[in-house]
């Protein structure tokens, strides 16, 4: 509890301090992080719950993260690409129903050349100027990186995965690097994206250590969004027979990471909701407070297919978004409709 609670004065701990945290867990350690990280994200953000609609526009990938049911090798994956129209379309039926950010997302996919995007992201603008738009489609050059961002997107998830380079080695094949990511992470910064960083819980060979060293990035980062969710294994990748991730340890990073920087945004994320049915409920009550309800079209759900048994696949857009709004009031929240831009830090 010591540590928490200086945690809670400081926003700061040494790295020992975290690992501490972390291999300390208890209920009632979780408990008292959950209760300051609520303190925090009330006097900030109120109960409002912000919502971004999630377009996954491409399933194709050129990358084999040894965790992801997307992977290049996995030969039997039912594959699919959306047309720019059809991109548009889902942004326009979200903007109906009242989602005022889309998150474009897409395995790492050369078909979309910076030419296409750019053009995307202009058509959703002109359409809908009062609209952040969020490209989650991986690792780019800088240059790209600038023409996106020259298009108007505003902000970029690129999740680190691990901040621990051995453990990064071990998740990736060896045309993968961490170094490449975390050069990605500070070119997104340095353009002026509002940055999403984040990574997965339980992924195999990953303990306190490796969680520490995560929070610790967190701390020193000051990212926009961070982004985390239990590793959730797909049958058909080298994972295949690892665990799943804990809900409860997601839950405790949550509130630990909205007490280390009360403003960041942090979405109760759809894995959360996969390996448990009120998942995005304990997320939104352990701190979190994005949703990402999907927005892509219905016929395609089921080919994004990241992890087993992955929700939502069999709903239409609308079904999701009201499904969220009422879980939330279910526990005292309130969807907005709103860029939700994070807020400045209380003085
Ligand atoms: N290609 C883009 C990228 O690499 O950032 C975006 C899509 S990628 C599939 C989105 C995220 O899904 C990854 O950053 C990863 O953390 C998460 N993910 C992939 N496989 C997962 C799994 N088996 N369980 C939980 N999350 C997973
Ligand atoms: Fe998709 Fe509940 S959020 S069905």
């Amino acid at each position: 509890m010591r540590l928490l609670e200086r945690l809670a004065e400081e926003h700061t701990l040494e790295f020992e301090g975290y690992q501490e945290l972390l291999e300390s867990r208890t209920p009632e350690l979780a408990a008292r992080a959950a209760e300051l990280a609520l303190g925090f994200r009330h006097e900030i953000y109120g109960h409002d719950v912000f919502v971004r609609g999630l377009i996954e526009f491409s399933s194709f990938c050129k990358n084999d993260c040894l965790y992801c049911g997307i992977r290049c090798s996995n030969a039997r994956s039912d594959r699919y690409r959306l047309t720019p129209e059809q991109i548009m379309e889902c942004a326009d039926d979200g903007y109906l129903f009242g989602y005022r950010t889309f998150v474009l997302q897409s395995g790492e996919d050369p078909h979309y050349t910076d030419g296409m995007l750019c053009d995307i992201i202009s058509a959703i603008k002109g359409r809908h100027p009062d609209c952040a738009i969020t490209l989650s489609i991986g690792e780019r050059s800088r240059e790209s990186y600038q023409r996106l961002f020259d298009a108007g997107a505003d902000r970029y998830l690129l999740r680190h995965e691990t901040a621990s380079p051995e453990h990064y080695a071990k998740l990736h094949p060896a045309s993968m690097s961490f170094e490449n990511r975390m050069r990605c992470i500070s070119d997104l910064r340095e353009i002026g994206y509002t940055v999403g960083i984040g990574y997965m819980v339980d992924t195999p060979f990953q303990g306190a250590y490796e969680l520490a060293c995560d929070l610790k990035f967190v701390e020193e980062f000051r990212p926009g969004m961070c982004g985390i969710g239990p590793f959730v294994s797909h049958h058909a990748t080298p994972f295949a027979s690892e665990p799943n991730g804990s809900v409860e340890l997601t839950c405790f990073l949550l509130s630990l990471m909205r007490i280390i920087q009360p403003n960041l945004l942090i979405p109760a994320t759809t894995s959360l909701g996969t390996l448990d049915p009120m998942g995005r409920e304990k997320g939104i009550l352990a701190g979190a407070n994005v949703v990402m309800p999907n927005l892509s079209p219905r016929e395609v759900r089921s080919r994004y297919d990241l992890y087993d048994n992955k929700i939502c696949t069999g709903e239409e857009a609308a079904e999701c978004r009201f499904c969220l709004d009422a879980r939330m009031e279910s526990i005292g929240y309130r969807t907005v409709v709103d860029r939700g831009d994070p807020k400045p830090m209380p003085s």
